[in-house]
C-alpha cells in the first residue's frame, strides 16, 4: 500500500515515517532527504536544489516527479511505502495518480498541529532551512500550494487526520492503528 503523509513543515512527517519504516520494515521515501543527499553529493541536481531549498520555495514539479517515478518503478510488489513530502502540489498529486495507477494511494495521512508549535520545533532543530524567515516562507508555500491537496484527497475519500501536537509515541500508535484500519477496510477512509 502507498500512504502519503501530508502536513506542514515541522509537523513530524519525517519522524513518524522513519520510526514506522524501521519498526515494520517498510519503505520510507522522503523527497526532502533525497534532495539533501544530492546537495551533499554536489550533483547537478543538488546544486540547483540547494538555493531553492534555502529560500523555502519548491523544486519544480517535473524534477520531483522524475525522481519519484524512478523510485516507484524500483519498489517491490506488495511493499508498504510511506511517501513523505510528496506530493506537494496538485500537479504532483495528479502525476502520482498516473504513476501508480496499478497500486493507487490507499490513504493520505493528514498531520495537523498549530503553526506556533511547528515554528518552535523547527527553530529548535536548526536545519539549513530552519531560520525564522525561511520557516515563514515554507509555511506560506505550504498553505498556498500543498494544503489544497487535503481537498483533493478528501474528494477521493482518502483523508485520515493525525493530531500531531502530541508525544511522538502516541502519534506513532495512532498512525499504525490508522494503517491497520485502512488495510482491513479500505472504505473506512473519509
Ligand atoms: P522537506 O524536507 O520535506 O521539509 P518540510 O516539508 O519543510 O518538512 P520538515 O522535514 O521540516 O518537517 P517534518 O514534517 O518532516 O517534521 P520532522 O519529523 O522533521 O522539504 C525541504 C525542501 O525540499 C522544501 O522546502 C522544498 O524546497 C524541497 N522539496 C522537498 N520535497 C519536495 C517536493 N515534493 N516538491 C518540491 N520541492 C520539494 O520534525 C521536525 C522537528 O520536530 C524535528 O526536530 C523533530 O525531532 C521534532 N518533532 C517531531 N515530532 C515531534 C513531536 N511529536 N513532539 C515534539 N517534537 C517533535
Ligand atoms: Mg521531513
Amino acid at each position: 500500500m502507498i500512504a502519503a503523509l501530508l502536513g506542514a513543515p515541522g509537523v513530524g512527517k519525517g519522524t513518524q515515517a522513519q520510526l514506522a519504516a524501521e519498526r515494520n520494515a517498510w519503505t520510507h521515501l522522503s523527497t526532502g532527504d533525497l534532495l539533501r543527499e544530492e546537495v551533499a553529493r554536489g550533483s547537478e541536481l543538488g546544486k540547483r536544489a540547494d538555493a531553492i531549498m534555502r529560500s523555502g520555495e519548491l523544486v519544480p514539479d517535473a524534477v520531483m516527479v522524475e525522481i519519484v517515478a524512478a523510485r516507484l518503478n524500483a519498489l517491490p510488489e506488495g511493499e508498504t511505502l510511506l511517501l513523505d513530502g510528496f506530493p506537494r502540489s496538485l500537479p504532483q498529486a495528479r502525476a502520482l495518480d498516473q504513476l501508480c495507477a496499478g497500486r493507487p494511494v490507499g490513504v493520505a495521512l493528514y498531520f495537523t498541529a498549530p503553526e506556533a508549535v511547528l515554528t518552535e520545533r523547527l527553530l529548535a532543530r536548526g536545519r539549513a532551512d530552519d531560520s525564522r524567515e525561511v520557516i515563514a516562507r515554507r509555511l506560506a508555500v505550504y498553505r498556498e500550494t500543498t494544503e489544497p491537496l487535503v481537498a483533493y484527497y478528501r474528494e477521493r475519500g482518502l483523508i485520515r487526520e493525525i493530531l500531531a501536537d502530541r508525544a511522538i509515541e502516541e502519534i506513532q500508535k495512532d498512525l499504525l492503528r490508522t494503517l491497520r484500519e485502512v488495510r482491513a477496510d479500505p472504505s473506512s477512509v473519509s
